[in-house]
């Protein structure tokens, strides 16, 4: 079992990663400390290069400073071009987790989760809503987190698309027909009117930026998305 089963068996519940794209850059350390206190469970950290993605956020050594003063587990999600060039640098800089992008390669998918794991992170697979379960199918034996995306990446704030709780049901029935064990992640556009959907679908860690960092209430923010 993956470690990040075993977090989530313990808390008997699903989980929430605020994602820091939305938060208050000139007071990171404050804005992470905050969420810590207001029950988040991961950090979401979204690594955005200009060219898989129309943005550009941050790279290695904004993930490094924030793991210095994170006590939350990173989940750094990579919508980067070059995943096989560049996820060590994300394994060293600190994350639990490490996610590539489905579309980003062509090929040699299974290589980069793998490099992943043996540098000690857990090994994620990220996929566009557009992108169907014929297409990435055969790797989810080999990692330990699916991302779902439930809007286009590149950038916080965006529309939910429902359509994709479909795929993150499907998926479900391969994990369970199969017998492995990886946890699923769902990520844009998840606040406290779509929560309940993603959660009833299947989803365990939910992800939410601007539907944490935009209110005044993070800890009721985090409680309702979570459904507790
Ligand atoms: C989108 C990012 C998301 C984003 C979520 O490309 O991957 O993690 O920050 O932001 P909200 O919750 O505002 O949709
Ligand atoms: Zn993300």
């Amino acid at each position: 079992m993956n470690s990040l089963s075993q977090r989530l068996i313990e808390l008997g519940t699903v989980a929430v990663a605020p994602s820091v794209l939305a938060a208050d850059f000139t007071d990171i350390k404050a804005e992470i400390e905050a969420v810590e206190k207001s029950g988040a469970d991961f950090l979401h950290l979204d690594v955005m290069d200009g060219h898989f993605v129309e943005n550009i956020t941050f790279g290695p050594m904004i993930v490094e400073a924030i793991a210095r003063v994170s006590k939350l587990p990173l989940i750094t999600h990579l919508m980067i071009s070059d995943p096989a060039k560049y996820a060590p640098s994300f394994i060293k800089a600190g994350s639990a987790a490490v996610s590539i992008h489905f579309e980003a390669m062509g090929s040699g998918h299974r290589a980069v989760l793998e490099e992943i794991r043996s540098g000690g992170c857990l090994a994620g697979l990220a996929v566009n809503p557009d992108t169907s379960i014929d297409e990435f199918g055969d790797l989810l034996d080999g990692i330990d987190l699916f991302l779902a995306m439930t809007v286009f990446p590149g950038f916080g704030g965006q529309k939910f698309i429902p359509e994709v709780m479909d795929k993150i049901r499907d998926v479900v029935a391969v994990r369970e027909s199969k017998g492995q064990d990886f946890v699923i992640e769902v990520d844009g556009g998840v606040n406290l009117s779509t929560a309940g959907m993603v959660r009833e679908a299947g989803g365990q860690i939910l992800v939410a930026g601007s539907a944490v960092f935009g209110t005044d209430d993070y800890s009721g923010a985090i409680a309702s998305i979570r459904g507790a």
